[in-house]
This record gives structure tokens, sequence and C-alpha cells, in this order.
């Protein structure tokens, strides 16, 4: 196994912590509910990028890159975290963004894109059909230019940010042995699937029995998304040279909870409004509302055990909270939201 001799850089502050949240397993009559925080990894606004980020900055280190060519959605959290991680090791940052209309410009600089700003990011605006087009362009004019580019493709769902979901297991092992906790579930939210891909080896291969259970944050179907996470799953497996059989039975996805890609919703807003009032814990609109909703759901309609235990993930993206006032807003106030596709949406043509 390769796992401990990937090059790595060090980004996050790990452990990062595992907390119980009484309140809302009070409020759903059990299961018993933990999450692990991993909003905290202490990069820029933290997120589950920042575990990616050390292992593909690595790679980007040790190739002696001095820039990052990357892509994501408008108000993408993998560009704010990747942004954080560049400047912090001295690169610059090239973003190509998806927008509804090439150029795109928004008339409020909020949430991640306003971080994306601060940053000093380099960006252009494209539509979803033009971008792999965009960053090989951006590439080759920096590599013309005398620059050292590394190019960071799928929101770090690639070999090197899935073995970081599976380092995740010795960290969570460590934790649990500790307090004396097994868990049963752990769901948490899938989108380009490395995080998935990362939990599922790791649970199997450190033999914890935990099932993992992922919400999607697009408009991807659950028969959609699961090929995909089984494909880079064996990709990763011969990557991290790892012997662990997986079958596409082990990719558990639900697909009812997110609406669309950055899509507002109410079930979305409940799980964030909830947290916040329960917890004082604050989830994000796009990512984490989607398998809190889930989590909720599920457990509404008996799904889990009284005496089981289970684990939500905090993959972080808080900062895009304010992306989403209006319908936030709305929701809280017991009114009809004002938008489901937000402006910046490529959705919106
Ligand atoms: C806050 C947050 N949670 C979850 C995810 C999904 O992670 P993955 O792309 O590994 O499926 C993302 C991806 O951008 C994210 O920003």
């Amino acid at each position: 196994m390769k796992l401990n001799t990937l090059p790595r850089v060090r980004l996050a502050n790990l452990p990062t912590p595992l907390q119980e949240l009484p309140n809302l397993t009070k409020a759903l009559k059990g299961p018993r509910i933990f999450v692990k925080r991993d909003d905290l990894t202490g990069l820029a606004f933290g997120g589950n990028k920042t575990r990616k980020l050390e292992y593909l900055m690595g790679e980007a280190v040790q190739q002696k890159a001095d820039c990052i060519v990357t892509h994501a959605g408008f108000h993408s959290n993998w560009l704010t975290q990747t942004a954080a991680a560049a400047r912090k090791l001295g690169m610059k940052i090239f973003m190509i963004k998806t927008g509804p209309q090439d150029g795109y410009e928004p008339e409020e600089f909020d949430g991640n894109h306003l971080l994306h700003f601060l940053a000093g990011a380099s960006m252009k605006v494209v539509r979803p059909e033009k971008v792999a087009a965009a960053v090989e362009e951006t590439a080759a004019e920096l590599r013309a230019a005398g620059h050292r580019p590394f190019v960071l493709q799928e929101m770090g769902s690639t070999p090197p940010g899935v073995a970081a979901y599976v380092n995740f297991f010795i960290e969570l092992t460590a934790q649990t042995a500790e307090l004396g906790l097994s868990f049963d579930y752990l769901l948490h939210t899938t989108g380009a699937g490395g995080t998935q891909a990362g939990l599922i080896i790791g649970a199997k291969a450190f033999h914890t029995g935990i099932k993992v259970i992922g919400s999607t944050s697009g408009s991807r179907t659950a028969a959609e998304q699961t090929p995909f996470v089984f494909n880079l799953i064996q990709e990763s497996l011969k990557f991290m040279a790892m012997d662990v059989r997986i079958a596409e039975e082990d990719i558990v996805i639900y697909d009812r909870y997110a609406g669309g890609y950055g899509y507002a919703t109410e079930k979305k807003a409940e799980a964030v409004k909830m947290l916040a009032e329960l917890e004082g814990l604050f989830l994000d609109p796009v990512y984490t509302a989607s398998s809190m909703a889930c989590l909720i759901d599920l457990a509404r309609k008996g799904f889990f055990k009284k005496d089981e235990t289970v684990l939500f993930l905090h993959t972080g993206g808080s900062a895009a909270l304010f992306a989403y006032k209006e319908p936030l807003r709305a929701y809280g106030q017991g009114k009809k939201i004002p938008w489901t596709v937000p402006s910046w949406s490529p959705d919106r043509r």
C-alpha cells in the first residue's frame, strides 16, 4: 500500500474535531448523531478539499509547478480552497469558472466569488461545454510564457485526492477508539465523487463496518453517479496499490435532496436553519445541506434504529451561505423562497 509514501504537503489542522449533536438527536428522536468537523480543516474557510489538496499539491510541488490551473462552478468551494493552498505555497492560480454565458460578471461580489477575487485569482468564465478547451488553452499560454503550470481536474476527485479520504479513516479510527464509539453509518455529500470513493475504500480497508451513504449535490441521478464513483474507486485502488474488493452494491447514493447544482430548495434551507438553531452549526446551502436533508428525512422515516449511531461529515463550504441570503431569509421568515436557480448557474442561459 502506497498511502504513506505519496507526495504530500501539510495544509490541514488534523485531526478535525469529532462532536456529538445531542439536540439534533433529540429532535429526530434518535439515532445518536455525531459530526466530524472537516469544515474546521483550517485552510481558508475549511472543507473536504483541504485533505485532498495535501496530496494534490504534494504532486504539484514535486513537479516544481509555479502556478495552478483548475476549473469548477462559479461559486465553487474547490476553487476557494485551491486558491488558498496555491497562495500559501507561493503559486499563482488560474481559474476557469462556469457561468450562464461566456464572460459572465455578477452584480455583487459575494460568497466564494469574493474569496477568489481577494486571493488574486485570475478568472475566466465560460459555458460548461467550453471548460476543457479553456483549461488547455490557459495552460498552453502559461507554458509558452515560461511558466510551469500544474492542472488540477475534477475538483480534486482524482486518485491522489481519493487517497486523502482513505487516510481519513486512520484519524477516525483513533478518535472512535479513544471515545469508545463505533458508527453504523456515515453520511456525506457526493459531487465529483472523490470523497465518497475514499470513504468507501477506507471504511472497508480498515474493517470499520461503517455503511457510507452519499447524497448528491447536483442533478446526476444515483444510477449515473454510481458507475462514476465505482470507476474512480478502481482507478484509485490501483494508484494506491491496495487490494480491497469493492462492488457497485457497496456504493449507496440518494439523489432526492439537491434539486440541481447550487439550487436553493426548501429541504436544504430547512437543514441549514435546523442545524444553526439546534446546534449552532453552520452548514452550507449547496453540499452539506443536501446530506443533512437526507439524514433528517431518513431519520423521520425510521430508516435508522434508535440505538444506532450516525456520523455526519461536515465537508465545509459555509462561505457560500452569504450568496444565498435571500432564499435563506425567506425560508426563515416562513415565506416562499424567491429563487431556485442562482443567477450564476449555467442552467440560467
Ligand atoms: C462543501 C463540499 N462538500 C462536498 C463536496 C463534494 O466532494 P466530492 O467532489 O469529493 O464529491 C464538495 C465539492 O466541491 C464541497 O465543496
